[in-house]
């Protein structure tokens, strides 16, 4: 168990699973890291397909008002994120960055930071962002670009950032034979 001390009272963690297959490594993965948390620790989880955004359109530059306010998976994971005290991806990597699911729910981020009477950015600055990513290969240089997209977007956001968990595998179950990657999910949440 992480001793999180002090820090555990009051920490909400949010799981957003971003393959498009269920229980695949990432999660493996990413469910072994959490049973590491301590109890006091809220955790909520939501898999990003069962929850489909609209596609985002950038309205930035139109008119007055900003956006609309969020309706339907979008008002989910909108509050949630807002919940939430501890944001984890959980994506696998797909074509060296993050699946569409989650590049999805990033954009619409710059939506949110724009709704009226949501305090998004302040809000976020906050919060901590965490990655877990799985790939094929034991060179884990190729998961750079979607290291980057998280930790830059976390800093854009100032948003503190705790880091990357990277495993090795492919078909689902594989990871339970990357006993490094097991390994560090033990302590990752301590960082
Ligand atoms: C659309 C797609 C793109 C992928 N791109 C990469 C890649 O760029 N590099 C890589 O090593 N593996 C790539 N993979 C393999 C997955 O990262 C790997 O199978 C991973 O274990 C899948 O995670 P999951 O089990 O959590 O779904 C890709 C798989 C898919 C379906």
């Amino acid at each position: 168990m992480i001793d999180m001390a002090e820090g555990a009272t009051g920490r909400r963690f949010l799981f957003l699973l971003a393959s498009t297959r269920s229980e695949g490594n990432t999660e493996l993965l990413t469910r072994r890291a959490a049973e590491q948390l301590p109890a006091a620790v809220e955790q909520r989880w939501l898999r990003l397909g069962e929850l489909p955004l609209p596609p985002f359109t950038d309205l930035r530059h139109e008119g007055q008002g900003g956006y609309p306010q969020p309706e339907g998976h979008a008002r989910t994971l909108l509050e949630a994120t807002l919940w939430a005290t501890d944001l984890v991806i959980a994506s696998p990597l797909y074509w060296y960055s993050v699946s569409a699911d989650a590049k999805l729910y990033l954009d619409h981020w710059v939506s949110w930071m724009r709704v009226p009477g949501v305090e998004f950015k302040p809000s976020m600055a906050a919060k901590t962002l965490w990655g877990v990513s799985v790939l094929t290969t034991e060179d884990h240089a190729p998961a750079d670009p979607l290291v980057a997209t998280l930790r830059l977007s976390a800093e854009y956001l100032k948003m503190r950032w705790g880091g990357a968990l990277l495993g090795t595998a492919n078909k689902p179950g594989q990871i339970g034979e990357d006993l490094g990657a097991l390994e560090r999910a033990k302590t990752f949440f301590a960082g």
